[in-house]
């Protein structure tokens, strides 16, 4: 475009910074808002949204308020977004903060505002705020809560182990049956707490509403595995295979020098395939040494979104962190995003990690951020 002469407006930048966003590319968003600023563009504020969610979605929370506070006419998806981007990294109480302060002198909050503080109050386990909130949504703001409101109530009293409150939340809901994405929260709740009858009886639920969905086969099995039921794991992957119910592709992408670079699961079209996985290994194996078990060994078989088998010690971030770890120097801080939920292996795997090369490493995955540093991560493994 710049060969050609043609002119950049804020849209073209929008659309740039949104490209960035997805798939983390910090160094290059970071040019963005270099060429914005030495250009003279106004940072009108729908390209400030656009900057603060390319800064928050990239793993710089900080950066994005330092944006939201140049933004002079801030709307609603303004302040919204940076509730919102407080809420991915788990920064509850500033969502809260900023949040009050919203609702003292800034436009009035929306459903999709209260979706964002109720989604912060959630990762952050704030249960009590979140309660109040969803109360003052209801009866001071007058708004209906729809799917995914009730999605961050389920997700929010489950996570902090309230059960039986979040399953009588979602047998309240009326006049319609909840919707899969309810059930799958109240799922994510039983599994998370082990309370497994109660979950093979939503995974079954949630099948029947939603029989040709491959997620519900896959969690359907997950919890059967966890029940210790492996007649019926068996029995759920046969219908897999006679259906082809294939589950989504895990991949992970990386920002090195300002070129991103993608791995899958088992990936070897890399030039530099066999140093990646001579240094995963060799991580591995001194991630061991220092008391990492191998998840794969304690639940032998759970399905998770990936397969797990042979590919766990080879998901496409453990790739990524080892790519990542070869190609920069110490100090530099890897950044992965995951187009999946992270599995608990690697998780844990990247923990060790980070105390083994001494680096930070930050991934987001389909659900938020994990900052890991000195052996423990920012979720504090509330996720
Ligand atoms: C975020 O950006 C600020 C300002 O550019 C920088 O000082 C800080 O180190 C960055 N933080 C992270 C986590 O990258
Ligand atoms: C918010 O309300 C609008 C208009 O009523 C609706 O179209 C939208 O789906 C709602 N979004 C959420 C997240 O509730
Ligand atoms: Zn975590």
């Amino acid at each position: 475009m710049q060969d050609l002469g043609v002119k950049p407006d804020s849209s073209t930048f929008v659309s740039l910074l949104s490209a960035c966003a997805q798939v983390g590319a910090i160094g290059l968003g970071c040019w963005v808002h270099e060429y914005i600023a030495r250009n003279c563009f106004d940072l009108n504020v729908v390209l400030g949204t656009a900057l603060m969610n390319m800064y928050s979605r990239c793993g710089n929370v900080s950066k994005a308020r330092e944006v939201f506070d140049s933004v002079e006419e801030k709307n609603i998806v303004a302040w919204t977004a940076m509730i919102s981007g407080y809420g991915m990294h788990g920064h509850g109480s500033q969502a809260i903060e900023l949040f009050n302060e919203m609702s003292f002198d800034g436009p009035r909050p929306n459903n999709v505002t209260f979706v964002a503080i109720l989604s912060a109050c959630a990762h952050a386990g704030l249960v009590d705020e979140g309660r109040q909130i969803f109360t003052t949504m209801k009866q001071e703001y007058g708004l209906v809560p729809s799917v995914e409101h009730q999605v961050c109530m389920v997700d929010m009293l489950g996570r902090a182990g309230h059960l039986n409150e979040a399953y009588q939340f979602v047998k309240n809901i009326s006049p319609k049956e909840p919707a899969p994405a309810v059930w799958t929260a109240m799922l994510g709740a039983c599994k998370m707490h082990k309370h497994f009858d109660l979950g093979v009886e939503v995974a079954e639920h949630l099948l029947s509403i939603e029989p040709e969905n491959p997620g519900h086969y896959v969690m359907l099995s997950n919890i059967y595995a966890l029940a210790g039921r492996m007649d019926r794991v068996e029995k759920v992957r046969n219908i897999m295979i006679r259906n082809r119910l294939k589950k989504e592709v895990g991949y992970s992408t990386i920002d090195v020098d300002h070129k991103v670079y993608l791995f899958s699961m088992g990936d070897k079209s890399h030039p530099k395939t066999n140093q990646i996985y001579l240094y995963l290994d060799e991580l591995m194996s001194r991630c061991r040494e220092a008391g990492y078990i191998p998840a794969s060994e304690s639940v032998m078989h759970e399905v998770e979104e990936e397969e797990r088998e042979y590919a766990l010690r080879y998901h496409s971030e453990k790739l990524a962190i080892a790519f990542g770890l070869l190609k920069t120097g110490p100090g530099v801080a890897i950044r992965i995003v995951k187009n999946l939920r992270m599995c608990e292996d690697c998780h844990t795997a990247i923990k060790y990690i980070s105390i083994i090369a001494n680096r930070e490493i930050n991934v987001r995955d389909r659900l938020r951020f994990h900052h890991f540093k000195d052996g423990s991560c920012s979720c504090q493994d509330y996720w």
